[in-house]
């Protein structure tokens, strides 16, 4: 017997709050695990742990400062079938609401449950917990980036295309947005082509961009959509108007070239699969010919939240990877 089975063992404890501190290794782990776990517990009811319940005893707390329903049940559900449970709570329900700090809270939660799943406005207050707390950190969301929902959106890529990620070349349209920008990441990360067509003067942030760049060649941003989804198998857009965001006259009207339509998919490649975060806005980003279409894995990439967050949990707590 090799090592010793008494004394302290180092737990090995990871964050979630952005793509590229995974690395190409930790997503392709992550995307592999999804695969096989979602494969291996086909037929079972929702509710039901997989075999192995590996988070037995473990609990996850969900805190939203903004609203959510993919999120939020992919979460819970995610805990529940791998055998442990949620606490999905509103910050503003909480002491933070009430200026208690984001580190103390960080603090009290570390010795209260396993991981933290937080949903935010500032990027910085994510960042600051994920200083501050010694369980796993996990991004479901913040102005910034979306990183759950772009590895929920590479599974469904490989599940419908039965290819690599890193052999399929996307097309981004609409709004340079927290999800452009992980999308961004996860192309520079994983090593697959994405052109973005934005309208001018919503093009995605600068140093996302420059961070992405500095890997390597395959993330352009133009300003035509056609050009985007050119000959591309994946079509990608979401909502002109993001949580916390007020609707302009002007940016509405800016998007309106970046609509998705059945002459924009027409321009993509013929087995090109649609993607949207959701929820969708029928009529504007997208028309529902398109989304509610053949070429559309919305509905599998929202069921995909959850089997991507379990492999994404396991991750996090040194189970995988
Ligand atoms: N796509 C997504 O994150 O959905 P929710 O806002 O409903 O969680
Ligand atoms: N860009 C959207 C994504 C919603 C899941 C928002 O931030 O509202």
């Amino acid at each position: 017997m090799t090592g010793r089975w008494w004394g302290p063992r180092a737990k090995l404890m990871r964050h979630f709050i952005d793509l590229a501190s995974a690395g190409r290794a930790g997503l392709r782990a992550i995307l592999d695990e999804a695969h096989r776990r979602k494969a291996a517990r086909a037929g079972l009811p929702k509710g039901a742990p997989d075999a192995d319940a590996p988070l037995a005893g473990h609990v996850l707390a969900c805190i939203f400062e903004k609203p959510s329903t993919r999120t939020r049940f992919s979460f819970d559900m995610a805990m529940r079938q791998l055998g442990g449970s949620a606490i999905v709570t509103a910050a503003g329900e909480m002491q933070l609401g009430r200026g208690e700090t984001v580190a103390d809270t960080a603090r009290v939660l570390s010795r209260l449950v396993d991981a933290v799943m937080l949903r935010c406005a500032a990027h910085a207050t994510l960042e600051e917990l994920g200083e501050h707390a010694t369980i796993p950190v996990i991004n479901g969301l913040t102005n910034l980036t979306h990183p759950c929902q772009a590895m929920a959106d590479m599974m469904t890529v490989e599940e419908r295309l039965g290819r690599p990620v890193d052999q399929t070349c996307w097309g981004w349209v609409g709004d340079g947005n927290n999800m452009a920008h992980s999308l961004i990441e996860a192309a520079s990360v994983m090593g697959f082509e994405l052109r973005l067509g934005v309208p001018h003067g919503y093009d995605p942030d600068a140093a996302v961009v420059a961070t992405a760049a500095a890997r390597g060649d395959g993330v352009d941003v133009m300003h035509k959509a056609l050009a985007a989804v050119d000959g591309a198998q994946v079509v990608v857009t979401d909502t002109w108007v993001s949580m916390g965001e007020t609707a302009t006259k002007d940016k509405l009207s800016a998007m309106a070239p970046f609509r998705v339509t059945p002459e924009l998919m027409a321009a993509a490649a013929p087995d090109a699969v649609f993607l949207h975060c959701l929820p969708v806005h029928r009529g504007d980003e997208v028309v529902a010919e398109v989304i509610d279409g053949p070429q559309s894995a919305v509905w599998d990439e929202a069921e995909n939240r959850l089997h991507v967050q379990k492999a994404i949990l396991l991750w996090c707590l040194g189970k995988i990877g």
